[in-house]
């Protein structure tokens, strides 16, 4: 007993490790042949829903706080320190790949075909951390694909697909800042005026080169006819609205302006942390790519062209499954619209004044 009349804590109660060490039970060992790499199968898999479940801690905290009154540069902080988190977690992640391909093919062929019908494809937590991102069912080469899931764990995924995403809240949060626009300043029309100018000097160079050829020039001049018009449409809401309906964009125009503002102004105090947390969400989609790339070159070194054992094409569907689910495209995308530095037009004294200080924006529930 302790002082205060409890029970002593022990080390294996406390982490229920009786529990947690006696839910090894390989299949193969079930039917009387043990696979002795089926061991190896099994924990590398425990440990990823372990992890998992610790990121969807993080990512409810995150989309808690996201949902709260104010978001101010605190909650802020507490956000990029969660997220942070989980990019480091994701690193670990991808690496811990190499541990499972210390099986060879062939003794993976001693117990793969009792595992069928489950499979990865069949991990709730995943879907659910892709959910609370933002990944769209539709997204996924084949759909959602919700039937090969028992159906309650069918009911918690499609209601997952309900309530607001990580994307949704960035969003929205995006659209909430202010400064782009007020009676001495606007955002929009200093940062055309800029993209006209290099747009100019650019047709002038290609017009002017002396080692192009016509048709290389001619090519060239049509390319820059193209990336202007795309500018353009940032510039005019109901073009914008045409390309997000149309899936080339995603996020809001308002939100869309914030985060370019934000990039091109990231060394304002103010907008450091936003910066930061833009970088993150950039920073967890391309670790959730190169999980999906490195699990699909697995695949492909385990199975060669073999299905999978949830009934795929395999590799086939897996590399295409990294091509189609990335979520914050439009913040990967905004590097098409920066500027260099010598370009950017200083921010009016009282603007800058204002980005010195705290501020916190409303949330809309
Ligand atoms: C020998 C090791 C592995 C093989 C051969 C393998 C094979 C496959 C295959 C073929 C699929 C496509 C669905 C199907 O037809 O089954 C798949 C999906 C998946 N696997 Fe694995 N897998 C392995 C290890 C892992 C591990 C360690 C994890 C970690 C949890 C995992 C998680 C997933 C997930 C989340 C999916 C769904 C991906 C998506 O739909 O984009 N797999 N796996």
């Amino acid at each position: 007993m302790s002082g205060n009349g409890e029970p002593e804590l022990y080390y294996a109660d406390y982490l229920q490790l009786k529990r947690l060490l006696g839910a090894q039970l390989p299949e193969s060992r079930r039917r009387g042949a043990e696979a002795h790499d089926e061991m190896l199968f099994i924990i590398v898999h425990q440990v990823y829903e372990l992890w998992f479940r610790q990121i969807l801690h993080e990512l409810d905290a995150v989309l808690q706080i996201f949902g709260g009154e104010h978001l101010d540069e605190r909650s802020l902080g507490g956000i990029c320190a969660k997220l942070e988190r989980i990019t480091v977690i994701q690193h670990l992640l991808v690496e811990q790949i190499d541990v499972l391909e210390t099986m060879a093919p062939q003794d993976f062929l001693e117990f793969r075909d009792l595992l069928v019908p489950a499979s990865g494809f069949q991990s709730v937590q995943f879907r659910a951390i892709e959910a609370k991102l933002g990944l769209r069912g539709q997204e996924r080469p084949g759909g959602s694909g919700y039937r090969r899931f028992q159906p309650e764990d069918a009911r918690y995924l499609k209601s997952l697909q309900q309530q607001p995403s990580l994307f949704d809240r960035v969003d929205a949060w995006l659209a909430r800042i202010p400064f782009l626009q007020d009676e001495h300043y606007d955002f929009w029309a200093c940062y055309r005026d800029t993209i006209q100018e290099i747009f100019d000097s650019d047709r002038r160079v290609i017009e002017q080169h002396p080692q192009l050829t016509p048709d290389e020039r001619r090519q060239q001049l049509e390319q820059l006819q193209r990336s202007r018009r795309q500018f353009d449409c940032l510039f005019d809401p109901d073009d914008f609205e045409q390309q997000r309906a149309a899936g080339h964009v995603r996020l809001s125009r308002l939100a869309f302006q914030a985060a370019l503002f934000i990039h091109l102004y990231r060394d304002e105090p103010l907008l450091q942390q936003p910066f930061r947390l833009l970088k993150l969400l950039v920073e967890i989609d391309e670790q959730l790519t190169a999980w999906r790339y490195r699990h699909a070159l697995m695949v492909q070194r385990m199975l060669g062209s073999r299905i999978g054992t949830g009934g795929s094409s395999g590799h086939e569907y897996l590399r295409k499954s990294a091509e189609r689910t990335q979520i914050f495209t439009d913040l990967f995308n905004l590097a098409s619209y920066l500027l260099p530095r010598s370009r950017l037009e200083p921010l009016p004294p009282a603007l800058a004044r204002k980005l010195d200080f705290h501020f916190s924006t409303l949330s809309r529930g």
